[in-house]
């Protein structure tokens, strides 16, 4: 297993950019005391999703937001629910959290 970061890194209900391999970064959102992973493209048109630096989610905190064109996706599944690319999922990556860290498995 590859360490990513602690859980702790991450604000509750917010994501972080994390490094994935030489093309994508990844990011890591908190939900209390579990964590989602997804690589860190948009599947409408395969940019990075965030704002500026670890700045993932829509105005009323709820959604990842691509901060390009708007599609906004469900945190725990990576549906898109809304914007161009609605009914597409983020690519999801497998992890495992112990002891507070976060690990890519
Ligand atoms: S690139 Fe994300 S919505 Fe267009």
């Amino acid at each position: 297993m590859k360490k990513i970061c602690l859980l702790s890194d991450i604000p509750d209900h917010q994501a972080i950019t994390c490094p994935y391999d030489d093309n994508y970064s990844m990011l890591v959102y908190r939900d209390g005391d579990t964590a989602y992973a997804y690589i860190n493209s948009c599947p409408h048109a395969g940019v990075p999703l965030e704002w500026n630096a670890h700045e993932f989610m829509s105005a009323d905190g709820l959604l990842l937001q691509c901060g390009t064109h708007g599609a906004q996706f469900e945190p725990p599944t990576g549906h898109c629910v809304h914007g161009p690319c609605k009914g597409a999922h983020l690519h999801k990556i497998a992890i495992k959290l112990m002891d507070g860290v976060v690990y890519q498995v």
